[in-house]
């Protein structure tokens, strides 16, 4: 077990549930004070004790990032859970859009999608980021994926999202390296959360993808959480704007 973390403080939004919860628990098991963030109060209880329970350190801090009010508060609630000096933000928090085709798109979920999966990101990181530079250090990770990469019928909404993620990736690390502030994207393939696993619908779409993949399988939660801490730690001191796929070798190869 290494101490990557100990003495930091990592923010990791929309940690009460998927993918969110293995970042936080991994944060915590490396020595982090770990903020857990996400609307459902219930669940993110759930997670912080589960933390505690095993010797770690996490605090929930409740936040809908649909509102730029909630998002200023929460980027405010973090500052004083990390004593002044958050060390680490990981813009995770995502609506996930099922595949549709573009003109059944309620104009309410572009709206919805459009905000919490770049606005938020944006406003947060514009409040966080700046102090991070003012102390000269800082990790910022993104979560964008594969559906940011290439085009894909019906998921037209999603994959606009995720392909800004990217972009704000290259443009904060240009605009935040210079002071310290690292910034890089994780771009996940399919990954076995419970909303994944536990979704027929969700499972019809991905298995015809995973059968094409080097690997021949989605990604577990934990996997994703070990790239995210990578690039967050000090392993990664001269990264700066890059997009790692976990992707079981997607982004790679068009069909293995
Ligand atoms: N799973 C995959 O296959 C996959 C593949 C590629 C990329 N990704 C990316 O990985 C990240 C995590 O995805 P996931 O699969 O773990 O998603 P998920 O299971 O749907 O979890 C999403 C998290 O975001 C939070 N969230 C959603 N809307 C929110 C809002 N308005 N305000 C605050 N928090 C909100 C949710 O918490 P509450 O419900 O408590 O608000 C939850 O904690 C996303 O950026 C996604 O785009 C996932």
């Amino acid at each position: 077990m290494t101490s990557r973390f100990e003495g930091r403080t990592a923010l990791v939004t929309g940690s009460t549930g998927g993918i969110g919860v293995a970042i936080a628990r991994a944060f915590a098991a490396e020595g982090a004070h770990v903020l857990v963030s996400g609307r459902d109060a219930e669940r993110g209880e759930k997670v912080t004790a589960g933390i505690a329970e095993a010797g770690g350190r996490a605090t929930l801090l409740r936040a809908d990032l649909t509102t730029g009010a909630a998002v200023r508060e929460l980027a405010e609630a973090a500052e004083r859970a990390a004593g002044g000096a958050l060390d680490v933000l990981v813009n995770n928090a995502a609506l996930l859009v099922f595949p549709s085709p573009t003109a059944h798109l309620a104009g309410e979920l572009i709206d919805a999608a459009l905000t919490v999966n770049i606005k938020a990101p944006m406003v947060l990181t514009g409040l966080l980021a700046p102090g991070m530079a003012a102390r000269g250090s800082g990790a910022i990770v993104n979560l964008g994926s594969i559906n940011g990469l290439d085009g894909m019928a019906g998921s037209a909404l999603y994959s606009t999202t995720k392909a800004a993620v990217h972009s704000l990736t290259k443009s904060w690390a240009a605009e935040y390296g210079p002071s310290g502030v690292r910034v890089n994207t994780v771009a996940p393939g399919p990954t076995f959360t419970e909303r994944i696993a536990g979704s027929a619908e969700a499972l019809e779409h991905v298995r015809p993808m995973l059968a094409t993949l080097p690997s021949r399988r989605a990604s577990q939660p934990e996997e994703i959480a070990n790239a995210v801490l990578f690039l967050a730690s000090d392993d990664a001191l001269n990264i700066h704007g890059t997009t790692l796929g976990v992707d079981g070798g997607y982004s790679a190869v068009r069909s293995a």
